[in-house]
């Protein structure tokens, strides 16, 4: 093996067997024929955080007591480590400890039912009744089309792919560099989010068809399914979903016809969901973003062109191309992951023509809401005097959110707006992968504004500073992380600056603090 491919499996197995420990680093180190403080980058790089024992510190979690969940933790004298997004987001506060995920409620540690593999096994869908409803009934009349992009611009047409990532991918499709690659990012790190896990433990089969319908579009030569390594009943459902298929696909006399797909855990950290991070995580290497140009579409996976597309946008595909065969409309309905102050926190699938008002009534909205992460934390902060809109993609640009990760998250009036963004510009100081200045410092200036701000120890001056600080992060970050960052910060300051000032003076109106 050449020393990127020990590289690459280097990194698997680390990644695969969680490994930490300094002595069996060693062992890998040896075993690969790399130096130790190679193996030793790549294990603090994507484990950074890991211990036996994880408290999940994500806005959702800590917004349902994840605060408490730790008291009871030291109160019984048990270790642990703070973390972000272990998944199960709509059960916070969540706890894993060793291969099992707990939520804390009424004082008690108990297992989440979703998060244990022989429920998984249960909820998933065989390729048979796959095919009794549906999958795979266009497939072969698709294999025959001559040109088969029109796929990308029904993905346009319902808002799933921009116009930018389509030209890209054009561009892409008709590229006589090979190979050619597809990733389906499994990733999914955004706090608040858990479609993707579910569409790929649930819709597995719907997913693989997906992903074959787009590798014949892109005219792409391999597919890999890029997951997140919390999520490993997902792997596995997807392990039995392709050998499934392979047995189908032969019998159609189709398997060597068409593109490889393959499964790969990545590392968790949420930097590794962004695509060239991704891409570097899987050539073996620390999963850091890359610097622009090239685009991956150009050059990506091991230099070449590679199509980066998310997992509900790969399973939406099958739905579309039923839906044109049919001559019915192209509609989709998207996946909402709502969690924060709501009663019913859940996954929704709705048009994507539903109000966000509509959609928050559903699930549940207790109170007054004072704000709502609309896309994540990552997206943008919506005052809820701006909340009657509908999810269009239109409508959404103008809030200056993004609806992608599907993630939304609900404020209550009670809330203190500080605390929430402290929390927030946390979670970002933690994921900063810290290649640029702007974000490895300015996630963690905002942290030291805000707790000075929260403890009443800031001035006017301090505010104006972290206002340029977050501006600076916005315009000048290498990657989305520094600026959504930046941009979040904005969105909270510029539609809660009573409340800053207020907390400058000394006083705070709301009634719930993390603390
Ligand atoms: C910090 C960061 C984290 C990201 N994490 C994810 C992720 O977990 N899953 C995902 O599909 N896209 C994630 N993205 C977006 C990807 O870079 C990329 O745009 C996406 O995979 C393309 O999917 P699309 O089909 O939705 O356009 C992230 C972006 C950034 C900046
Ligand atoms: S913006 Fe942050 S996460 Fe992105 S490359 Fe720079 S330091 Fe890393």
């Amino acid at each position: 093996m050449d020393y990127r491919a020990r590289l690459r499996e280097a990194s698997k197995e680390i990644i695969e067997r969680r490994i930490v420990s300094d002595d069996e680093l060693k062992k890998i180190a040896d075993k690969y024929g790399l130096p130790l403080s190679t193996v030793k980058t790549l294990s603090t790089f994507y484990f950074h955080d890991y211990s036996e024992v994880q408290v999940c510190m994500g806005l959702p979690c800590l917004l349902k007591g994840a605060r408490e969940a730790v008291k009871e933790l030291e109160r019984r004298g048990i270790k642990y480590s703070i973390t972000y997004c272990l998944g199960y987001c709509n059960r916070g506060p969540v706890v894993r400890m060793g291969d099992k995920y707990y939520t804390f409620i009424n004082d008690e540690f108990r297992e989440i039912e979703e998060s244990r593999n022989d429920y998984v096994q249960s909820q998933y869908e065989p390729l048979d009744r796959y095919i009794t409803r549906g999958g795979y009934k266009y497939f072969e009349k698709f294999l025959s089309e001559n040109n088969k992009l029109f796929i990308l611009e029904l993905l346009v047409k319902v808002g799933l792919l921009g116009g930018g990532a389509l030209s890209r991918f054009k561009t892409l499709a008709s590229s006589a560099n090979r190979p050619k690659y597809l990733i389906v990012n499994g990733h999914e790190g955004e706090p608040g989010g858990f479609k993707d896990r579910l569409i790929m433990e649930r819709n597995t089969h719907q997913m693989l068809e997906g992903a074959l319908l787009l590798s014949l579009a892109l005219n792409v030569d391999e597919v890999i399914i890029a997951v997140n390594e919390r999520f490993r009943n997902a792997k596995a459902m997807i392990e039995k979903a392709l050998s499934e298929l392979g047995q189908y696909l032969t019998s159609k006399g189709l398997l060597n016809k068409l593109p490889s797909i393959t499964v790969s855990l990545v590392g968790s950290p949420y930097i590794v969901g962004e695509e060239t991070a991704l891409i570097n995580s899987l050539e073996g290497n620390r999963g850091e973003p890359r610097l622009r140009p090239p685009d991956p579409t150009e050059a990506g996976l091991f230099g070449k062109p590679t199509a980066v597309i998310n997992v509900e946008v790969v399973a939406a595909v099958p739905i579309l191309l039923g839906n044109y065969y049919e001559g019915k409309e192209a509609v989709i309905e998207k996946y909402f992951c709502i969690t924060g102050d709501v009663d019913r926190p859940g996954l929704y699938r709705e048009k994507l023509t539903v109000g966000l008002d509509e959609l928050l009534a559903k699930a549940g909205v207790k109170e007054d809401i004072k704000a709502v992460f609309v896309g994540g934390i990552s997206s943008g902060l919506v005052h809820s005097s701006k909340i009657r809109v509908r999810l269009i993609p239109e409508e959404t640009r103008k809030l200056g959110v993004f609806l992608g990760p599907g993630v939304i998250i609900a404020l209550s009036n009670n809330r203190c707006i500080v605390d929430v963004m402290l929390e927030v510009e946390r979670f970002f100081s933690h994921e900063s992968c810290g290649r640029c200045e702007p974000c490895r410092l300015g996630t963690k200036e905002l942290v030291d504004v805000l707790e000075r701000i929260s403890a009443g120890k800031a001035s006017e001056e301090d505010l104006k500073w972290a206002e340029s600080v977050a501006r600076t992060m916005m315009e000048t970050s290498l990657c989305g992380l520094g600026m959504s960052a930046g941009k979040v910060f904005l969105d909270a300051l510029t539609q809660f600056r009573d409340e800053f000032e207020e907390h400058i003076k000394g006083v705070c109106r709301a009634g719930i603090h993390f603390r």
